[in-house]
């Protein structure tokens, strides 16, 4: 199959997991394009069967290239094997945030979704206004302790090709007794 593993990031991290992520589908013998958005990007589609797409949250919204890219793509979007992950500090917020970022159209084709945990570099390495909200957030509540999951970059990848964990598969009814 070829993969599009498009992604927005602006310090790093969601480019470094969705890097893994291209390596991990690759080593299942899948064909990956890696494409960091921009507000311009173009794409001819018609040559993928699959379509990943991954942004960073920042202060609850996705960033403005991936929501151009697939507001702009919908139509397409919605033949292909779709994927859909994000990055950030809240991996419990993930059904809330694509039932509010994605179309309905698109949260009904999605065939894998997941939150790779994410990364916060350094608050005086910031750009002016994320060290601003980082100050205001620090002062309330700290920062939070998060980390980029490859666990469930590996699980997604599974997900999304439909190989099935048998480790993770519930015991069967006659081994119960
Ligand atoms: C200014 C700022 C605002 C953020 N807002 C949120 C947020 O609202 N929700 C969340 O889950 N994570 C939030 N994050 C965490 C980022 O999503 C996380 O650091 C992510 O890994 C950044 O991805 P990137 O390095 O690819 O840009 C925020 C980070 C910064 C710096």
């Amino acid at each position: 199959m070829k993969i599009l593993l498009a992604y927005g990031s602006v310090y790093g991290s969601t480019e470094e997991i969705a890097q893994k992520l291209a390596k991990i589908l690759t080593d299942q013998g899948e064909s990956v394009d890696l494409l960091r958005l921009k507000k311009r990007t173009r794409v001819d589609l018609s040559q993928y069967d699959g379509v990943i797409l991954g942004t960073p949250v920042y202060t609850d919204n996705p960033l403005a290239e991936c929501k151009l890219f697939w507001e702009n793509y919908e139509d397409e979007l919605l033949t292909k094997r779709f994927g859909f992950f994000l990055t950030g500090a809240n991996p419990k917020k993930l059904e809330k945030r694509i039932r509010y970022f994605l179309s309905f159209d698109l949260q009904n084709v999605i065939v894998a979704k997941g939150h790779f945990g994410g990364r916060f570099i350094e608050v005086k390495k910031m750009r002016f206004l994320h060290r601003m909200y980082m100050k205001m957030i620090a002062a309330q509540e700290g920062i939070p302790n998060i980390q980029l999951s490859e666990e469930n970059a590996l699980a997604f990848a599974n997900d999304y090709l439909g190989i099935v964990n048998e480790e993770a598969m519930p015991a069967c009814a006659e081994d119960e007794e």
